[in-house]
């Protein structure tokens, strides 16, 4: 059965996408079989794997599937990369809060269409936008776990408790079982003294939730999104590269602890592709 894991940080531009992207990639590289739902109105992850979302009548996107208009297997879609299928996003979801108003159980419907597919996948991520809104919660509801990925800059745990806040709301009501999958510091520069501090302060705080692998700042990951491309079809010897294939092997590993019935077997070296030391 899959596991739904939902990314999620409303502070804007701290690196959801870019991890979504990026970690769904090198799962699938591992041979795990992954979904990636786009759930944002910018379609950012869409356009991440080389799709560009646009607003044609049978375009059909993760709205539809929200809204029941499709069924998720529609609107699924391959890419580039074997193994990882893709739910794209676009603008429409942007309206999709005000649609819904009213509608009976309006947070559960993302989960209750997941339930089709979930048996085909390994992993399901759920790229969210950078809003605690509807969309958000919907993901909340439909995940397993929450993934949160933190910029090691000023101001990194503002807004973290308020996101603590609604894991801990969604749990008493709408999904109890919704685990944290771990926190992880992106954007990291190793240069910058705040940096180092920044993470001191988030390992304290939230210890063993904080995944070991630290994902830094690197120019290849701004540059791969533009091309279409994950990290791994875009410069395999980056650094950016080498920490998205390190967080994938650490994700592998925690869940392999929690599920013994993941193989390990895709994730001896020889499967990946060799980083070097690179950019
Ligand atoms: N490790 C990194 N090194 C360099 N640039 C990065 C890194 N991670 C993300 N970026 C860049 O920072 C910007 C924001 O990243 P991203 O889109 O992944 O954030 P986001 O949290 O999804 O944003 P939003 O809240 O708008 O959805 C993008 O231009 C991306 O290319
Ligand atoms: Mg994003």
């Amino acid at each position: 059965m899959g596991k739904v894991i939902a990314v999620v940080n409303q502070k804007g531009g701290v690196g959801k996408t870019t991890t979504t992207v990026n970690l769904a990639a090198s799962l699938s590289l591992a041979d795990q079989r992954v979904l990636l739902i786009d759930f944002d109105p910018q379609g950012n992850a869409s356009s991440g794997v080389g799709i560009t979302p646009n607003l044609d009548e049978n375009f059909y996107s993760s709205y539809h599937v929200l809204m029941g208009e499709v069924p998720v297997s529609t609107a699924v879609r391959e890419t580039g990369i074997d193994h990882l299928h893709l739910v794209a996003g676009n603008s429409h979801l942007a309206g999709a809060e005000i649609e819904l108003v009213g509608a009976f159980a309006r947070e559960g419907k993302l989960k209750a269409a997941l339930a089709e597919i979930k048996q085909k996948y390994d992993y399901i991520f759920i790229d969210c936008p950078p809003t605690l809104g509807l969309l958000t919660v919907n993901a909340l509801t439909a995940a397993d776990t929450v993934l949160i990925p933190l910029q090691a800059e000023y101001f990194a745990l503002e807004g973290l408790g308020q996101l603590m806040t609604t894991i801990g709301l969604i749990r008493q009501s709408l999904n109890p079982d919704l685990q944290i999958e771990g926190i992880v510091l992106t954007m990291f520069n190793s240069q910058v003294k705040l940096s180092h501090e920044i993470e001191n302060e988030v390992r304290t705080h939230f210890g063993e939730q904080v995944f070991k692998t630290v994902i830094p700042r690197n120019i290849k990951l701004s540059e791969c999104t533009s091309f279409g491309k994950p990290i791994v079809l875009y410069d395999v010897n980056s650094k950016g590269c080498v920490a998205y294939l390190d967080l994938a092997r650490e994700v592998l590993t925690r869940n392999q602890a929690a599920h013994p019935g993941i193989t390990l077997e895709s994730l001896q070296s020889n499967t990946f592709p060799q980083p070097e030391v690179g950019a």
